[in-house]
């Protein structure tokens, strides 16, 4: 067992290893509770290693049957094993070939690391650290080996066998048995490791790639949902043609496979030409899946695509520079998706993730540099701002040296660098050289942690028709980086006139402000602009150029000239929600100061505008989801009492709505679709805009709405719409709410991801008895804390959805969260972890809650033999 003093690794301590493993041939004997595993090891000592070293393989609870060298038994003395190693105290000097038998028990696998049986599936999650837990090994992304893989099962329990590569054989044997052998001839780490073996359904198809080779595509899913997958391939078709197109990138093996599986505790994994995927995130049908499902899935399925050059091919040397493949293939999967649907859309999509996960992140205890330099438990780095802010460096990356030296920074980099185990210096090196600029003050972005502020003045000179552009940018401390520095960052700008369009951008120097760029790489800078005609709206960080907050200000005549009038999109809805934002944030200070919340016509006007002109749905529905509560809490980041946010966003909710009334319902009405439905971008745009629209209406007059959402419920013939007007009529307590409630859990009863659906919109209610309610739903027969979907639906969304519940002011959300949590440490330490990472934002509480908050965090860090997961999140989040 592993302890929680789990020592910490430090980026500085990288070296290579002594020993090298170039080959690796498997021979994996399938059994619920006793799989056998002989591993055969080509190694040699490492040139780049010290001679004569140790040779010490990473183990994490295995049983060791038998060990040998060169087909020799070993002397007792000559190794050492345990559980957690194997050592061999002086190896030959030379190449040798170690066999070693050992053996686990897929069953009792409740941590899903390693090999583990998910609904009786045997398979594999290795990433980071579970190969150690397959067999003894150098396990680390820079020791690279060409895999065979043989795989026995009994026919009848698994007789679907899939492995890593390319199929080579297979076989029936004696005994009703049966094997099959893969061969992946790409080195690999071993995180990318997979073998899947059960009874499983299949959906295939083929593509031809660029260059003539013809690849075999399946999805593989419970069987009897085949009729779900249809999906999950369309975009992974079109996954694999964009990635020839955008970024010249070919598939190079002769099958590619995707198996789902229904315990998994991430989102999917990239293993080589053997995805496998949490099945959430592969099945769909319209009567199950919502929009933002498909959206999803494409996304996913592209990413972990995408993972075969930007992770496979090009891996990591050490897990401090895991976002060299996560932000990257991000990004890669961002780009498709804008491509595929709408950019802009899109755009507003992910920065709202950003700032809710990562912002969130970057602001307390946990937060960290895109490149960490220290951890204690590597899997609580796959964190947004690994995922998310690395993505937002190599989007600014792009901005600054353009798309075309973007684009040859690229190509020189997967020439470069296939084959290898790379850093992020040897990723940025490549895009020096191609845009021969130097990045050094750049790759700041990577080491220093902590949101930028930028804040700006504005003078206009109506005189000499010049507009001054004050800028100054801080990054607040974060722990263990009190002192910052200035970092580089492009902010895209452009001016926005009460009457119409922007004027070009001319410096004083005469310069014509190219693609409106402006790169703030100072702690203080400014702009001046000449030839300015009248006094003008900045509509400034375009696209949301750079992941900062920014602190400009404007009134609320400005805000609506950028709302109505600026032609970046981006910035059309950023001015709607800050104008929001504000009317909300006044409102908490009235709440708090016991006077009732009152809010000017502006916000709402514009929107019913908005409704009355736009045929952009998507882009309209953004437009009218109003900041979260957890945004609202954000915004106002210290002393946040979670009631009075709930009470100033639902007074808000219900202004609007009244106000904007007729043009809600108008919109509603005008809405409504006849036809088979459709997950393409167009039709999910106007389901989107129509349920947001039943929604404010709703808020405003729950007289009107909650009929209409009644109806809509009943009548769905597809999932979004159906779960759309469940979630409004959950907002609503009465017997409308717990009849369709009612009806829908027992329509879905054997459909655990609908299910999910379900747990999620109670847990997320805003009421005091939310919470028994999630105890009692604990207790549904669908329910159980050993899946991890389950788990993240009800508990997690209770803890990281329902701001004014989890955060109660009694503190019962807090205990009830810090028992799940303590419960779940002793199986799936993985997933307590991050349901504890719910307490990331506890120091910007009122002092009351803080006080409960912190009470439930000694409690768990009191807790003997937590797990290094759950003990490396407890620690951070007190120190
Ligand atoms: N590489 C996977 C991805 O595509 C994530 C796997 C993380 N798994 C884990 N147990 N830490 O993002
Ligand atoms: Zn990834």
């Amino acid at each position: 067992m592993r302890t929680d003093t789990a020592a910490p690794v430090r980026l500085e301590d990288y070296r290579p290893t002594d020993y090298l493993i170039d080959t690796v041939s498997l021979d994996v004997r399938l059994h619920p509770t006793a799989t056998r595993i002989l591993a055969e090891l080509a190694i040699r000592p490492n040139p780049a290693g010290r001679a004569g070293a140790a040779l010490e393989l990473d183990g994490d609870e295995l049983e060791l049957v038998s060990v040998a060298l060169d087909g020799g038994a070993l002397a007792p003395g000559a190794y050492e094993a345990s559980p957690s190693g194997l050592t061999l105290h002086a190896p030959p000097e030379r190449a040798f070939r170690l066999s070693i038998e050992t053996r686990v028990n897929p069953t009792a696998n409740t941590k899903l690391m390693g090999l583990y049986r998910s609904s009786g599936v045997y398979c594999t999650q290795c990433e980071a650290e579970g190969f150690r837990r397959i067999t003894y090994f150098l396990d680390r992304p820079d020791v690279m080996a060409v895999y065979t893989t043989r795989i026995e099962a009994e026919e009848a329990e698994a007789p679907v066998l899939l492995g890593n590569g390319d199929p080579v054989e297979r076989g029936a044997l004696p005994n009703g048995r049966h094997y099959a052998v893969w061969r992946d001839p790409h080195p690999k780490p071993c995180y990318l490791f997979a073998l899947v073996g059960g009874k499983l359904g299949r959906v295939g198809g083929e593509i031809v790639t660029r260059s003539g080779r013809k690849v075999e595509l399946g999805v593989y899913v419970e069987p009897g949902k085949e009729s779900r997958a249809g999906y999950a391939l369309d975009a992974l078709v079109r996954s694999m043609r964009w990635d020839e197109q955008a970024f010249g990138c070919e598939y190079d093996l002769s099958v590619f496979n995707i198996v789902a599986v229904s315990d998994f505790n991430m989102g999917a994994m990239e293993n080589k030409g053997l995805n496998i995927f949490n099945d959430k995130y592969v099945l769909a049908s319209p009567e199950t899946a919502t929009d933002a499902d498909y959206a999803a899935i494409e996304a996913i399925i592209a990413h972990e695509y995408f993972h075969n050059w930007t992770g496979n091919r090009i891996t990591c040397r050490d897990w401090f520079q895991l976002c060299l493949k996560e932000g990257l293939t991000v990004f890669r999967d961002q780009e498709f998706s804008s491509d595929e649907r709408s950019r802009p859309v899109k755009r507003i999509a992910d920065v709202r993730a950003l700032r809710a996960q990562q912002f969130a992140e970057d602001s307390g205890p946990l937060a960290h540099p895109v490149r960490p330099s220290v951890y204690r438990e590597i899997n609580n780095f796959y964190t947004a701002t690994v995922y998310e802010k690395g993505a937002e460096v190599i989007r600014m990356l792009k901005t600054l040296i353009g798309p075309e030296a973007f684009k040859a920074g690229m190509d020189l980099y997967f020439h470069r660098c296939d084959g290898t185990a790379a850093t992020i210096e040897d990723f940025l090196a490549c895009f020096a050289e191609a845009s021969g600029r130097d990045l050094s003050h750049f790759s700041l972005w990577y080491r220093q942690a902590g949101t930028p502020s930028v804040a700006v003045r504005t003078a206009y000179d109506a005189e000499d028709r010049t507009l001054r552009l004050d800028f100054a940018q801080s990054t607040p401390p974060t722990p263990g980086q009190t002192e910052k520095e200035p970092v580089v960052i492009p902010i895209r700008l452009g001016l926005v006139s009460a009457q119409g369009r922007g004027a070009p951008l001319k410096t004083a120097d005469g310069r014509t402000l190219e693609d409106g760029l402006f790169v703030l790489d100072k702690t203080a800078d400014s702009l001046t602009l000449i030839e300015v005609p009248a006094d003008p709206v900045p509509s400034l960080l375009r696209g949301f150029s750079a992941p900062v907050r920014l602190e400009q200000e404007l009134g609320p005549a400005e805000l609506l000239t950028l709302f109505r009038r600026d032609e970046d999109p981006f910035n059309r809805w950023q001015a709607a929600q800050t104008y929001a934002m504000r009317l909300m944030v006044r409102a908490v200070e009235a709440l708090r100061a016991q006077q009732p919340p009152e809010f000017d016509q502006g916000f709402a006007v514009a929107l019913g505008e908005l409704l009355a002109a736009t045929d952009d749905h998507a882009f309209a529905a953004q437009v009218m989801a109003l900041p979260s509560e957890a945004d609202v809490a954000r915004e106002l980041g210290r002393e946040i009492d979670p009631d009075a946010v709930l009470h100033a966003r639902k007074a808000l909710r219900s202004f609007v709505g009244q106000t904007a009334g007729d043009r809600l319902a108008q919109t509603y009405s005008r809405l409504e679709t006849t036809g088979p439905y459709s997950p393409d971008a167009a039709s999910a745009g106007r389901r989107s805009l129509r349920n947001a629209a039943l929604d404010l209406l709703t808020a405003g007059d729950p007289g009107r709405g909650i009929p209409l959402a009644q109806a809509q419920f009943a009548s769905a013939d597809n999932m979004t719409d159906q779960i759309g007007a469940l979630a409004i009529l959950a907002q609503h307590p009465g017997p409308a709410r717990e009849e369709a409630l009612a009806a829908f859990g027992e329509h879905f009863a054997a459909d655990p991801l609908v299910l999910d659906k379900w747990f999620g919109l109670q847990a997320a209610i805003p009421e005091a008895a939310t919470l028994d309610r999630v105890r009692g739903l604990m207790r549904h027969p669908a329910f159980s804390l050993s899946n991890p979907n389950r788990t993240r639906a009800l508990v997690g969304t209770f803890a990281m959805a329902n701001l004014s519940q989890f955060h109660r002011a009694d503190g019962a959300g807090y205990a009830f969260l810090a028992d799940m949590v303590l419960q779940l440490d002793g199986s799936n330490p993985q997933l307590a972890a991050r349901l504890l990472g719910a307490f990331r934002t506890w120091r910007s509480l009122e002092q009351g809650r803080r006080a409960q908050a912190e009470t439930q965090l000694r409690r768990v860090a009191a807790k003997e033999g937590l797990s290094p997961d759950v003990s490396d999140i407890v620690t951070r989040s007190l120190a």
